[in-house]
């Protein structure tokens, strides 16, 4: 091993079911998109199923359709789709596909025999979703091409901005604007299906935004949505590990990786640790970050380079082998994502989704 994220599956599981009893009378979508957060989609994927979660949640075609190729079969919304979308495939592979606007939907209509396709309000994130008149448009296109058996509206949804601070104003603005939505899809002749706008910080703070179904991603995965959305039940389900490549006595006034932009002030022992920016581990976290080493958190020194970091242990006994933990639970001293996403000025959604590079992953608990 060089450098392995040990996932945890049963954790998984273990924290969907605790998510249910947020939302016990919606739905559950867990949101695999993005290589499922760093941890692995496929895995997860099949993971989130035996956890019980009703849906699965992608953004792009790609994902949805290697989903599909592994086996997958269950409900499945995919939502970012650029023009030329394999949406003919998508729907062969009973895939619900999401239209922001028109000109989406009438391709949509005219990929298959009669889609289900989900309508995407933009209610102020101002991202993807139609917005205003667009949403005027979209309703009425909508109810002309169900009318005449070319689509299924299955689903009308959007996303909050700011659902990780549950006191900002614009979750309520955003809130009454999908309300209004819905209203309007349904005035228009279309029963709007499946209503949904919660992603986890809006699906554990907001219970008046759940709706018809809830979309869990980074409370899933274990991790707050941000540390004032604070989810006891759940646990991180990644830990990043590695053993030490090199381990050396350094004199005080020794100076550390490329700029030398840190300076021993004493003797010590530097380890080197053999994962860097090539395995998304964020530089801005040079000289701040820390590691977990035999049960305590010791600091990166210096600037972290592509392929490895160095770490400063001070006069703790190392050797060449001795395993390291990059982040994980915290249950062992070692520091979590959200940390390495202080240091790094981040989130901790942007610590785990950027895991790449020449990570093995080991999946404890697969069935
Ligand atoms: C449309 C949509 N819904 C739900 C989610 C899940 O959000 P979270 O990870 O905050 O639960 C995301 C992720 O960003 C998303 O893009």
């Amino acid at each position: 091993m060089n450098a392995d994220l040990l996932v945890d599956l049963d954790q998984y599981r273990a924290n969907l079911a605790a998510l249910r009893t947020y939302a016990p009378s919606a739905l559950q979508m867990a949101v695999v998109k993005a290589n499922a957060y760093g941890h692995g989609m496929v895995p997860m994927a099949r993971a989130a199923r035996q956890g019980g979660a009703d849906w699965l949640g992608v953004a792009t075609p790609a994902e949805a359709l290697e989903l599909r190729a592994a086996g997958d079969r269950g409900p499945l919304l995919c939502w970012l789709a650029v023009p030329g979308a394999p949406f003919a495939e998508l729907i062969d592979a009973d895939v619900e596909v999401t239209a922001s606007g028109v000109d989406q939907l009438q391709a949509i209509a005219a990929a298959g025999d009669r889609p289900r396709v989900q309508l995407k309000v933009d209610t102020g994130l101002s991202r993807n979703g139609a917005f205003g008149p667009q949403w005027d448009d979209l309703v009425a296109a909508a109810a002309r091409l169900q009318e005449a058996g070319s689509i299924e509206v299955t689903g009308i949804w959007s996303h909050f901005a700011s659902a990780d601070e549950p006191e900002n104003p614009s979750n309520d603005h955003q809130e009454s604007v999908f309300r209004a939505a819905v209203d309007q899809l349904a005035a228009a002749g279309v029963d709007p299906g499946l209503r949904h706008l919660a992603n986890s910080a809006a699906a554990v703070t907001r219970p008046s935004s759940h709706f018809d179904l809830v979309r869990m991603g980074i409370a899933a995965y274990g991790i707050d949505p941000d540390p004032a959305v604070h989810v006891p039940e759940v646990r991180p389900v990644l830990t990043a590990r590695t053993v030490l490549a090199n381990v050396k006595r350094v004199p005080a006034g020794a100076s550390v990786s490329y700029g030398w932009r840190w300076t021993a002030d004493r003797e010590t022992t530097l380890g080197l640790v053999p994962v860097g920016y090539g395995e998304g581990i964020h530089r801005t976290a040079s000289n701040r970050a820390e590691v977990g080493f035999d049960g305590n958190r010791v600091p990166v020194r210096g600037t972290i380079c592509m392929d490895q970091l160095v770490v400063d242990l001070g006069d703790q006994p190392a050797r060449i082998g001795d395993p390291v933990t990059v982040f994980g639970p915290g249950d062992d001293g070692e520091p979590t994502a959200q940390d390495w996403a202080d240091a790094a000025g981040t989130i901790a959604y942007e610590i785990v989704t950027r895991l790449a590079g020449r990570w093995s992953r080991t999946y404890r608990g697969e069935r």
